[in-house]
């Protein structure tokens, strides 16, 4: 890959996804396209940009998602925050939602890859159905840019590995063994969590999701930079209710954009909470 190819295939990546690859990255980039024109039998990367770019270029960049993504992910990641969520920001939610006389509590999982982060909010959800939760139901949107993880989390089996910070008792709870080493997630977690492919640089259509009480949106806004991030944090809190809250990664700072927000410290966690 040449520097001009890589620069021509950077930028089309960037405004199509917002992923933005620094010059360090060249190699990352050159070796997963490198798959595509073996596939494709193409001869050089700036053919795989014509390609993009013309009459097949639509079904092309789904697979080009696929292969610019990143999508590591497990159960119960960051355990302090899904904790903090559990015990502090689950019952304030509730409560918010009571109050206004509502009877749903709506979560935003943006960027949820193969699945383990929405099933995870599921999980907590589903051990507090009968006492923070009475009375509510709960719906959970999931969305990727990678149709092949939304694949994975419609199918919702998962090996060991990525399970390994539940507890055995939640292992029985919220699972069931499948083929092999597997497990299935229990249907009445997969009946909480709805998948959808979203692109977060659709920024207009932010609002055709609806509102939401909670959205997760972790280890995702690193990929991107400051033009895009400021963007979807603007987004996200046009789509929060009022006093709601945006979780985001460990590493991932919003407060250079952080106008409408509130820095919430929990132990050993943060997020943010919508000031009005
Ligand atoms: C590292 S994973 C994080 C998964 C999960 N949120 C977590 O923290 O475990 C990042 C995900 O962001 C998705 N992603 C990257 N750019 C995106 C975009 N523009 N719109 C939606 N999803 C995107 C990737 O496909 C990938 O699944």
């Amino acid at each position: 890959m040449t520097r001009q190819e890589f620069t021509a295939l950077r930028d089309f990546v960037y405004t199509k996804s917002g992923i933005f690859f620094a010059e360090s990255k060249q190699y990352f980039l050159e070796n997963r396209l490198s798959r595509r024109l073996g596939d494709l039998n193409l001869s050089s990367y700036m053919a795989y940009l014509d390609l993009l770019q013309g009459p097949r270029g639509r079904e092309e960049l789904k697979l080009l998602f696929i292969e610019v993504t990143t999508n590591e992910t497990s159960f119960w990641r960051n355990p302090p925050q899904i904790e903090a969520f559990q015990k502090v920001v689950m019952p304030e939610v509730a409560q918010l939602v009571r109050a206004r006389g509502a009877s749903r509590i709506r979560m935003w999982s943006a960027a949820c890859s193969s699945g383990e982060e929405p099933y995870t909010l599921a999980m907590v959800a589903a051990e507090c159905q009968d006492s923070v939760l009475r009375g509510l139901t709960v719906e959970i949107v999931a969305t990727d840019i990678s149709e092949r993880v939304l694949e994975q989390a419609r199918t919702a089996v998962y090996g060991s590995y990525t399970l390994r910070n539940l507890s055995p008792q939640q292992m029985a709870q919220h699972l069931v063994r499948a083929e092999g080493d597997n497990f299935a997630v229990k249907a009445n977690l997969k009946a909480m969590v709805q998948l959808r492919h979203f692109n977060l640089v659709d920024y207009q259509d932010y609002r055709n999701l609806g509102t939401f009480d909670v959205i997760f949106c972790r280890n995702v806004l690193i990929y991107f930079d400051d033009a895009v991030k400021g963007k979807v944090i603007k987004g996200f809190h046009e789509q929060l209710a009022s006093r709601s809250y945006l979780m985001v990664g460990h590493s991932e700072s919003i407060h250079a954009f952080n106008t409408g927000f509130e820095l919430i410290h929990f132990s050993k966690a943060m997020g943010y909470r919508k000031r009005t």
